[in-house]
Parts: structure tokens; C-alpha cells; sequence
């Protein structure tokens, strides 16, 4: 099946869609993204990623490409060229063409607006479910506006991929000690005690939507958040840690820089947080 992407008002072969070698995303990482799970054809709490896209967008000053409501007609439109089942949809708006130049362009400039869609690994995924993943522990070197979903993520690149050379899967930035969060994904750990455990979300971190909405999971759930950071040598005592995005809701984490968490299984709270997901995730409408 041939694979669609839509760039800049038009759907275009996969294989030959584009943007310009001046494009500010290219040249100066200027511009953002948002990745939205799909799920049965549809999307997942597509109206606080579309949210999260505005704020990132108002952040930067980058005007939002097209009103919410195209932008949602272009992402079911992707979904549905692409025959996207279980999948996700990637949305990238940068700030445009123009001629290489650090200060922003004229605001005539149009900014770019790509999405793509795709299927994803459903049998990968649940395996990494049943065995947990492992990871390692980075310094957090990555600038003080990381709350911003921009596609400057050279050192979150660096990160998962020292991880991938470890055989892990995620690589956790830790700064002054404390975890902030993953590569591409929120940390969270459960105390012996039985908390849930992630770092505030005000400055440091990505606001996670998948975090968003474990915090509502857990509350239905009876179960305890404590929204603090957490200390490295706190996770390696903890019963259970896991980590959240969109593109793998919730995975258990059975070791740290090689180090056993808990038994070294799955535990029951990433479980049953993950099992009762969907129930407090938002469907969008096909
Ligand atoms: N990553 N932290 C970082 C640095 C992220 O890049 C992501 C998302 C998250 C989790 O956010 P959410 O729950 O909204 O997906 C946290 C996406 C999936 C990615 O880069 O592919």
C-alpha cells in the first residue's frame, strides 16, 4: 500500500514529500510537533494534543498553520489515505521558507505544515508490556524550555541512542539527581509504600498528555499520586517504575543502568493503569 503525507495544503506520495532546504525546521530546528495515537481508526485525546500544539505554537510565536477544525479534517483525512488502524499521526509546523537568517522572517512568511500517519507494531508493543524494558540514566543537558514540543531534540537523539547501544529501551535524563523525565517519554516510579510518583510538570519536563490522562486513571483507580520529583537512588528502591507517552501508553521498567527494579517484572499498578487507559482517554470522532 502506498503511503500518503500531506505537506503544505496537498497530499502527496509518501515517498516524494518534501519541504525546502530553507525551511526553519531544517535549518534552525525552528518549529514544533505532536505525535497522537490512533486507535481503531481514531484518534486519542486529539483535542489536548491540538491544545498542546497551540501552546507550543504561542510559545514560539509561530502562527497556527490553518484553523483547528481544517487541522482536524487533514488529520482524519491522513489517517484514512494511510489506512491507519493502530497507529499514530505526526503533525510538524515550523515557522516557514525563508532565507537563512536567525532573526524571524517577514509575517507574510507562511509556516510549513506536514503530517504524516502510520501503522505501528501492535505485537512489539504488547511484548514490551509483558517483559517490561529496560533503562539508562543520561545527563539532562537539554535547554530550560523542554515544557515546549519542539523538534530540537538532538539530545534526546543522543540519549535513546546510547540507550539503544546499551540494549535498552529509554534513556531517563537525570538532573541533580533527580529523573525528569525520558528520551520521548515521562518517568514515574511506585514507592514501597505505594505511591505514584512524577515530577511536576511546571518547567523541566514535557506536559505529557498520556500523564495528563494517568492522572485521572489513577484517581478512578483509588490509587496515590505524589507529583514530585524523584531521586535516582528512590527508583532503584522502588517496587515498580514505568514511563508514559502516546505512541506506547504505559510501559513497565524492570531495570536502571542495569540495576533490578522491584522483582524484575511488570508490576501491578503500570498494569492495571495501562488496562484502564482507554476507559479516560478521549475518541475523537472518525
Ligand atoms: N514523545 N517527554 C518527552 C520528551 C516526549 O517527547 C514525549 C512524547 C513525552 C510524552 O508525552 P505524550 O504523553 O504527550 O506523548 C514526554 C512523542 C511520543 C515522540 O516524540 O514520539
Amino acid at each position: 500500500m502506498s503511503r500518503v503525507a500531506y505537506v503544505n495544503g496537498l497530499y502527496v506520495p509518501h515517498a516524494d514529500a518534501a519541504v525546502h532546504v530553507e525551511d526553519r525546521g531544517y535549518q534552525f530546528a525552528d518549529g514544533v510537533y505532536e505525535v497522537c495515537e490512533v486507535r481503531g481508526g481514531r484518534m486519542v485525546d486529539e483535542r489536548r494534543h491540538m491544545e498542546r500544539l497551540q501552546r507550543s505554537l504561542r510559545e514560539l510565536r509561530i502562527a497556527m498553520p490553518m484553523p483547528p477544525a481544517a487541522l482536524g479534517v487533514v488529520l482524519r483525512e491522513a489517517i484514512r489515505r494511510n489506512r491507519v488502524r493502530e497507529g499514530i499521526v505526526y503533525i510538524q509546523v515550523t515557522r516557514g521558507v525563508a532565507r537563512r537568517d536567525h532573526y524571524f522572517p517577514s509575517p507574510d512568511t507562511l509556516p510549513s505544515i506536514v503530517v504524516t500517519a502510520r501503522a505501528t507494531d501492535q505485537a512489539k508493543a504488547a511484548a514490551s508490556v509483558e517483559s517490561g524494558a529496560a533503562v539508562i540514566t543520561v545527563p539532562d543537558n537539554r535547554w530550560d524550555r523542554v515544557d515546549i514540543k519542539t523538534v530540537g531534540l538532538l539530545p534526546n537523539v543522543l540519549a535513546k541512542q546510547a540507550a539503544k547501544e546499551a540494549g535498552a529501551r529509554e534513556a531517563w535524563f537525570v538532573r541533580d539527581g533527580v529523573v525528569t523525565e525520558g528520551g520521548s517519554t515521562n518517568a514515574w516510579i511506585v514507592t514501597q509504600a505505594g505511591a505514584i510518583v512524577t515530577r511536576p510538570a511546571e518547567s523541566g519536563i514535557l506536559r505529557g498528555i498520556t500523564r495528563t490522562v494517568l492522572f485521572e486513571v489513577a484517581n478512578r483507580l483509588g490509587l496515590t499520586v505524589e507529583e514530585r520529583g524523584f531521586t535516582l537512588d528512590e527508583a532503584l528502591a522502588a517496587r515498580e517504575a514505568f514511563i508514559s507517552s502516546a505512541s506506547n501508553v504505559v510501559v513497565p521498567i524492570v531495570s536502571i543502568d542495569g540495576k533490578t527494579v522491584g522483582d524484575g517484572k511488570p508490576g501491578p499498578v503500570a498494569r492495571s493503569l495501562r488496562d484502564s487507559f482507554y476507559d479516560v482517554a478521549e475518541f475523537a470522532r472518525k
